[in-house]
């Protein structure tokens, strides 16, 4: 597994988007509660840049109809169209074709590191 060398770690706001480039792709680094996260700045559907969009967290509703709102079902939404994406492994809310491409990424020795794509893009769930 190769990793990239990216950004200091202080380069990080909490809550903040922050943009790399990583070879031909931009990338959107995000440091939420603890939790970091690592997508193409790209939305599937057309091409937006994905990260300007929110980060929420998601409506559930139950086989009961029930109705919950979860906040650590973080969900990126597009700020084009309104697509919604899974944060943690890039699967549309809804059952939509495309998918965010999510990376590996961590915070070694005071670096932030870019691992490869958890999953190629347009691979079946
Ligand atoms: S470009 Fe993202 S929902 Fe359309």
């Amino acid at each position: 597994m190769n990793w990239t060398d990216i950004l200091p770690s202080e380069a990080l706001e909490e809550g903040r988007w922050k943009i790399v480039q990583a070879g031909r792709a931009s990338v959107g680094i995000l440091l939420r509660k603890g939790e970091l996260f690592a997508v193409r700045n790209h939305c599937p559907h057309a091409g937006a840049e994905i990260c300007r969009g929110r980060v929420t967290g998601r409506v559930l509703v139950a086989d009961n109809e029930q109705i919950t709102y979860d906040p650590d079902a973080l969900t990126l939404r597009c700020p084009w169209h309104h697509w919604e994406f899974d944060l943690r492994d890039g699967r549309p809310v809804v059952d939509m074709p495309g998918r965010l491409q999510v990376f590996a990424v961590k915070i070694e020795a005071g670096r932030v590191w870019l691992g490869p794509p958890a999953r190629p893009p347009g691979a079946p769930r």
